[in-house]
């Protein structure tokens, strides 16, 4: 097919982004979108509902992944897979996840609009809670087609309000074992994701597109320290034992295990720190933190979690509080694949676009795609490297470069024997 023709409806998908962060639970320019919460159901049906409408086979599977086939040629031949997540963490922006759902989407139409159908089957995904926001594990979905979360465990997940994964899932209409998610090996041909860079690097260098060659190792630690709290007034400084302190303690060593692991690529967030009973005049009862540690290179990562799970039992005894640590993941980093990295920089050449070849410090659906299938990620710009921030922003003509690379990948994957 002469992909000549091709052209991308560039307003069209700031239209439907601009629909889909209506779906939010936190007021606009802030888009909060959660796992099965009533914003996260109304996309996932205005989603379904477009897909329909561009002549898409629509499917859910037991966790609510949604798949979007357009059917090829040769339907027998393993599909080729695009496709992102459109959770949104609290008070995130518009474009982290969706840019690869939507854009998907169009990539599918523009090429339909050229003609003819391809060789294998292209399907979208949109992976379910790819953000860990509501089971404090990201990729969720992904993680279940790759088949590297245990089923049982997966469904016994419980959110902060004791709501296990398997209840939460059946109120959302996906019924069925978790079992069943796992993809049989070779189900997929190749998998690609379009996304935004979160981070300033294309931006900076005036680069158009990125061609992803590896994913950063993610890890995620819960610590918890317990007290007896008391009155803040009448229990005397030296009866107290304040799990405030070693939580605080620990915030501190969790930056400075980071610093000094010697590479750039170490990086070590804690995001949650939430305080029992959180009242002024109450000592505190119970703290938990939620720590989230990367790097490219695993075992320097590796190094780090355990220089801080030893820094967080040490400051748990010296306080005389109860210690809990849990590891959520420790996920090892991704290697993309070269072929498709390669058909990514001819993509971008023959759409007159340059790029550049980078890694992703973020995590994505890809990482455990990767396990399932040859992966590689297509990232755009975005605005002063800012994600998971309601100033996201990406332009409409960046997102529409990353389209057109993205359909003219994906013919090419599908046209593959
Ligand atoms: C994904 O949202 C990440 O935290 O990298
Ligand atoms: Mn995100
Ligand atoms: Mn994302």
């Amino acid at each position: 097919m002469d992909l000549d023709d091709l052209s991308i409806d560039e307003s069209r998908i700031g239209r439907e982004l601009s629909r889909l962060a209506e779906f939010s639970a936190a007021p606009a320019p802030a888009v909060t979108r959660v796992l099965f919460s009533p914003e996260d159901l109304a996309a996932r049906a205005y989603l379904s509902d477009l897909a329909a409408e561009a002549g898409l086979t629509v499917r859910t599977d037991a966790v609510g992944n949604l798949f979007m086939r357009w059917e090829g040629s040769q339907p027998d031949l393993p599909a080729v897979a695009t496709g992102s997540h459109c959770d949104a963490i609290p008070h995130s922006g518009q474009y982290d996840g969706t840019v690869g759902v939507l854009g998907g989407l169009e990539a599918i139409r523009a090429l339909q609009r050229c003609g003819s159908a391809p060789r294998r089957s292209i399907e979208l995904v949109m992976f379910t809670a790819e953000e860990p926001t509501r089971y404090g594990i990201g990729c969720l979905g992904s993680r279940l087609l790759a088949g590297v979360l245990e089923p049982a465990a997966a469904d016994a997940l419980k959110d902060a309000e004791g709501t296990t994964l398997a209840q939460l899932r059946a109120t959302a209409g996906c019924t069925g074992e978790l079992a069943s998610v796992e993809l049989a090996s070779g189900h997929y041909h190749r998998f690609v994701e379009l996304h935004i860079e979160q981070g300033p690097l294309l931006e900076r260098d005036g680069v158009d597109i990125g061609a992803v060659t590896a994913i950063a190792a993610p890890a995620a630690l819960r610590v918890k320290y317990g007290g007896p709290g008391g009155h803040a007034g009448a229990v005397l400084m030296v009866d107290r034992r304040d799990p405030l302190l070693p939580a605080a303690r620990l915030a501190l060593a969790v930056d400075r295990a980071a610093r000094e692991s010697g590479a750039p690529d170490t990086v070590a967030t804690v995001g949650v720190m939430d305080v029992h009973p959180r009242a002024i005049n109450s000592i505190p009862r119970e703290v938990t933190l939620e720590i989230d540690v990367r790097d490219i290179d695993g075992p320097r990562r590796d190094a780090v979690l355990e220089q801080i799970d030893a820094s967080a039992e040490q400051y748990g005894n010296d306080a005389r509080c109860m210690t809990a640590i849990e590891v959520l993941n420790a996920d090892p980093p991704a290697t993309c694949d070269k072929t498709i990295v390669a058909a990514i920089e001819a993509a971008a050449a023959a759409a007159g676009l340059s790029c550049q070849r980078m890694i992703s410090r973020a995590y994505h659906d890809s990482l455990f795609m990767s396990l399932a299938a040859p992966t590689a990620m297509i990232f755009i710009p975005c605005r002063e490297g800012i994600s998971h921030r309601p100033e996201e922003f990406a332009a409409p003509s960046a997102m529409a470069g990353g389209v057109e690379v993205l359909a003219r990948t994906l013919w090419q994957l599908a046209s593959e024997k």
